[in-house]
């Protein structure tokens, strides 16, 4: 049975009384064991990374990311966080490439090829995030796009490196208040393509993009999709929880 990933990124939310209170509750629910069939991850702001480690413990079933991480070990690189940095504070897994740090704060293929890179050799685990805008979309070319995301960050790793990576498809036009809901009809056809080039050969593909408690387990049946990656519905505590649950329930099924 294969592990279906079911995370959530704070993105620029949360104080450290609301991290704490969040995983705090996250850890009480669990009692030390992922929900079976789930593998649940947590990507808070840097400034929680610690703190959060620290209420999950070492050994939590819960995978703690970081948003994004530089390429270089250290250096005059002034407001940004290095990997071993990142894995010093108890990060496991990186995020690289979200739309959001593609669009606002320049990150490119050649940057996420570099960032995945500095994940791999540190032992990280790299979850890239690919989708294309409404544009692309309108002009059918999604499929070509976000394979060529993909291809750009990981065609240069040897296989063994390119199975420890997770990627998340998130299309622009679904993330966030300003998206829509994608419908499975509408990612039948990009997870088909990103399936037959990746499927088995990553540790995961995601989807990501108003993933809410309605549509999680349509979702979830999509040919392909072997977790979810959410923003607004699990930063309560509550929408979090059963969307493990609906990954439980799904897990059991297949
Ligand atoms: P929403 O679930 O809030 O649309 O955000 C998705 C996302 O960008 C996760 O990285």
């Amino acid at each position: 049975m294969s592990t279906l990933w079911i995370g959530t990124s704070w993105k620029m939310t949360k104080t450290l009384a609301e991290a704490r209170a969040w995983a705090e509750a996250l850890r009480d629910h669990l009692g030390g064991s992922a929900p079976t069939g789930v593998q649940p991850f947590v990507i808070p702001s840097f400034t929680a990374t610690t703190t959060v480690r620290g209420i999950l413990g070492d050994h939590s079933p819960v995978l703690l990311g970081v948003q994004n991480a530089h390429w270089e070990d250290a250096g005059a690189w002034t407001g940004e966080v290095s990997v071993p940095q990142a894995k010093d504070a108890g990060a496991q897994l990186v995020e690289i490439g979200h739309s959001e740090r593609r669009e606002h704060f320049g990150e490119t293929v050649e940057t996420t090829r570099r960032k995945v890179a500095a994940a791999l050799r540190h032992g990280l685990t790299p979850l890239l995030c690919i989708g294309e805008s409404a544009e692309v979309k309108a002009r059918g070319g999604s499929a070509a796009f976000i394979l060529a995301q993909a291809a750009g960050a990981l065609d240069s790793l040897p296989a063994e490196e390119v199975s420890r990576v997770v990627i998340a498809y998130e299309p622009i036009w679904a993330i966030g208040e300003k998206g829509r809901p994608a419908t499975v009809e509408e990612l039948v056809d990009p997870f088909a393509a990103l399936g037959e080039a990746y499927g088995g050969k990553v540790a995961g593909l995601l989807y990501g993009g108003s993933v809410n408690l309605d549509n999680a387990a349509d979702l979830l049946g999509i040919e392909h999709v072997t977790g979810l990656f959410v923003g607004r519905t699990a930063w309560r505590l509550e929408g979090y929880l059963e969307l493990l649950r609906i990954g439980q329930e799904h897990a059991a099924a297949l």
